[in-house]
């Protein structure tokens, strides 16, 4: 599967971990692709996307540590990363992938304009998503890149859940859900997918 970080996920991710810990579930057989990663943070920098998802859901389940596939934005060679990144989902599409949104629309780090064929890849962020990374971080060396799972693969996933909580997310899941389809809201394009579901608290779906 595909897992988002963020803060969206986190009460999913708590209860998976409380499942595994009663025995009800087991990632044992699992694999985990990070949806996407900031880049220019330190590899220790407790908001990179891989240090969140650890801190919220790896270090509660059983997962093999191998089957964990964070990204590599660290590494001198980002192409090279994106381009071994892209030969693992070629191989197999993803069974489910689990999504936030961006207050523009996006899913990862795919911003409004993205191709839906887009593969893995270096992304400059929206001004919006620049300033929202503050929030997970505890200084003000705020992103400006990072590297996304494209479209491609997870409009290509067997499954899609996209999570929305809260009044800030109601005009976007409102623009995704009843808008245009289109590129410009990344999101709505989950709605020409076979199998997705949006899942909105009542304040994130206020306007529909
Ligand atoms: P959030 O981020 O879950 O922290 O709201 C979602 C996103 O920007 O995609």
């Amino acid at each position: 599967m595909c897992l988002p970080s963020g803060h969206t996920p986190n009460p999913i991710f708590a209860r998976m971990g409380k499942s595994v810990a009663s025995g009800e579930l087991s990632f044992r057989d699992a694999e985990i692709f990070a949806l996407d990663e900031y880049g220019g943070l330190p590899a220790d920098d407790e908001g990179r996307c891989a240090n969140m998802l650890n801190r919220c859901l790896l270090k509660h389940i059983d997962l093999r540590r191998e089957n964990f596939h964070p990204i590599d934005s660290v590494a001198a060679d980002v192409q090279k990363v994106c381009k071994n990144y892209d030969r693992a989902l070629d191989e197999r599409p993803f069974d489910l992938t689990l999504l936030g949104i961006g207050l523009n629309g996006h899913l990862g780090m795919n911003e409004p304009g993205s191709a839906i064929d887009s593969t893995t890849r270096h992304v400059d962020l929206a001004p919006s998503t620049v300033s929202s990374s503050a929030k997970y971080l505890t200084h003000s060396n705020l992103p400006t890149w990072g590297i996304a799972v494209g479209l491609k693969h997870l409009l290509g996933s067997k499954e899609v859940w996209l999570l929305a909580n809260g009044q800030n997310k109601a005009e976007i899941i409102y623009r995704a859900s009843k808008g245009k389809v289109g590129p410009d809201v990344p999101a709505s394009l989950l709605r020409d997918h076979p199998n997705s579901f949006f899942i909105v608290d009542a304040e994130a779906g206020a306007k529909l």
